[in-house]
């Protein structure tokens, strides 16, 4: 299993453990990652959950694996919808705690989190453009309405990595910590959201959220583009790039 998930006083603890692979996420982790948040939603008794990695690297996006296998059968896995849409419609709010790299992905699954801490070493990244690729997780439309069209696009378009610090200047971060504080500081902050009247909870992040069936429409009309992208020669070449690149 390269996805736990674990359950202690309201809390859900959903982490990635793949460190040999940089926390990469294959098929089978975003199904489990899926199962984790739709369940947590059902759950009465879970008031908040908190998604982290490794204490090497939070995750280092999609498995670019899985990629090359998407961009010749010309799907992207639903596994991967699914999850983005139990990000955007999911109810249960959500921690995360970051160290290390967030890459994609990784850093994109954060603009959906309601509290993000960040490690002193944690590098936000989205080198979309640069794969070939393009932006997903409705990050297209969170993004410039978070930090502004210029600051997005610098992440998004140009891939400029933020540092923790950056990240929280651009709104996307809460704290930034020492890295052996990481684990207990996300664990007080999903506390403190736990103790609050969950109905209350609720209605004030579903009013601050705005509208799921945009976020969720967005994610679609991205995926169609990223698609297509995954089969572009630009794609296939920086694929090849990574995969031979000298260690
Ligand atoms: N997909 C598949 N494998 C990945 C991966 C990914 N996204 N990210 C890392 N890995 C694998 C590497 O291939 C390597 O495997 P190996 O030991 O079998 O060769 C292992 O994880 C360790 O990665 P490495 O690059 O040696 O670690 P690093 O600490 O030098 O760098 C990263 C870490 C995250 C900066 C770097 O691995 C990276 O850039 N990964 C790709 C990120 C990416 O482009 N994701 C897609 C975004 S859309």
């Amino acid at each position: 299993m390269a996805v736990l998930v674990s359950d202690a006083e309201a809390i859900r603890t959903v982490r990635i453990d793949r460190p040999e692979k940089k926390n990469a996420l294959t098929l089978a982790m975003y199904t489990t990652l899926a199962d984790a948040l739709e369940e947590a939603d059902r759950r009465e008794d879970i008031r908040c959950a908190i998604i982290a990695g490794h204490e090497s690297g939070f995750c280092a996006g999609n498995d670019l694996n899985d990629f090359v296998a998407m961009a010749q059968t010309g799907g992207l896995g639903a596994p991967i919808l699914r999850f983005l849409h139990a990000l955007a419609r999911g109810m249960t709010p959500l921690v995360a705690a970051v160290a290390g790299n967030a890459v994609g992905v990784g850093t994109t699954m954060l603009l959906h989190c309601d509290y993000v801490v960040a490690a002193e070493n944690a590098v936000l990244s989205t080198p979309f453009v640069a794969l070939g690729l393009a932006p997903e997780a409705a990050s297209s439309l969170i993004a410039p309405r978070l930090m502004g069209h210029a600051r997005a696009f610098e992440l998004l378009a140009m891939g400029r990595p933020l540092n923790a610090q950056g990240a929280k200047e651009a709104g996307i971060v809460n704290a930034v910590v020492p890295a052996t504080e990481l684990e207990s500081a996300a664990m007080i902050a999903a506390h403190a959201i736990a103790a609050l009247p969950p109905q209350g909870v609720l209605a004030a992040r579903r009013l601050m959220r705005g509208s799921a069936d945009e976020i969720a429409a967005r994610i679609d009309e991205e995926a169609e583009v990223f698609r297509q992208r995954l089969a572009s020669p630009e794609a296939r070449e920086a694929f090849q790039k990574f995969f031979s690149r000298k260690k």
